[in-house]
């Protein structure tokens, strides 16, 4: 039996797009026959990859409300009902609550990682939601659409120096279960994914990277190595794909639990 969230013949978006986890998810949901906007400020990758897809770019920035209305507004307008919006646009900051010197965390990074991380989340949910909520169920059930948002384990065992990043992931997770509640009523499924190390350009290329890598992997459980984009992506599908899977905050680690450092 086909699942009923049968993506062949949709449309998508995905924040982050253009690179890393979320360049995954784009080529996996249009090689199910998805049509989608790549939606990501890196306007030269982002435009290359919707050509290579089939889809769209749209030039976004996830913590501005207008930019993401044109993303999903582009979405809409494919000819097909969106039924899928996932959130991996993401930035990392590192520096502690008081640094070494005694300075207290700037306050103007803080907030730029809420910004994004959290705030662009919220943005692309709400809005992608809102405009699924515009199309007609596609099950018995009355399903209209998946969510699907990226946190990290970092959001819930943060490392030293990971205060803003840390609670921008936190709130993420923390949003899962309220949003799948609001947005029953329309027939929206909300799931979380957090993952752990994952081999994306957010890591660098080059030997420094590659040595930073061998101790980001030492504390994995099994397999022991950096989880891949691709397998980020087959995630988020059978999430997508799954009808019962709702209000859910994964993790998707290969057992790794992060050590204070
Ligand atoms: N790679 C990992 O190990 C890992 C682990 C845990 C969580 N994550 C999370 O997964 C997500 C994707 O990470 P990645 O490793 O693929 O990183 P990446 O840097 O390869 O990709 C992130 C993408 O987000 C885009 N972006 C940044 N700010 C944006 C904004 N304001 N508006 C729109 N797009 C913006 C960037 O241009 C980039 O294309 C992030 O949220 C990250 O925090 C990654």
């Amino acid at each position: 039996m086909l699942p009923a969230m049968n993506l062949n013949g949709t449309a998508a978006i995905v924040s982050g797009g253009a690179s890393g986890l979320g360049e995954a998810t784009v080529r996996d949901l249009a090689a199910a026959g998805c049509k989608v906007v790549v939606a990501d400020l890196n306007e030269a990758r982002g435009s290359d990859l919707a050509a290579e897809v089939g889809g769209v770019f749209a030039r976004t920035d996830v913590s501005d409300e207008q930019s993401v209305a044109s993303a999903v507004a582009a979405a809409e307008g494919l000819g097909a009902p969106l039924r899928v919006a996932v959130s991996c646009a993401g930035i990392g900051w590192a520096s502690r609550t008081v640094g070494r010197d005694g300075t207290p965390h700037d306050l103007g990074a803080y907030r730029k990682v809420i910004d994004v991380n959290l705030i662009g989340t919220f943005n692309v949910m709400r809005i992608a939601a809102a405009a699924i909520a515009r199309t007609e169920p596609a099950d018995a059930d009355g399903q209209r659409g998946v969510v699907i948002n990226t946190a990290s384990i970092a959001g819930l065992e943060g490392q030293t120096g990971q205060i803003a990043y840390s609670a921008s992931k936190g709130g993420i997770i923390g949003m899962t279960v309220p949003a799948a509640r609001d947005l029953a009523a329309i027939g929206v499924r909300v799931n979380t994914i957090c993952p752990g190390i994952i081999d994306t350009p957010i890591y660098g290329a080059g030997p420094g990277s590659d040595e930073f890598k061998a101790k980001l992997i030492a504390p994995i459980v099994f397999p022991k190595r950096m989880g891949t984009a691709a397998e980020f992506a087959q995630l988020v599908r059978s999430l997508i794909e799954n009808d019962y899977m709702n209000a859910d905050v994964i993790r998707f680690d290969g057992g790794i639990r992060f050590q204070p450092k």
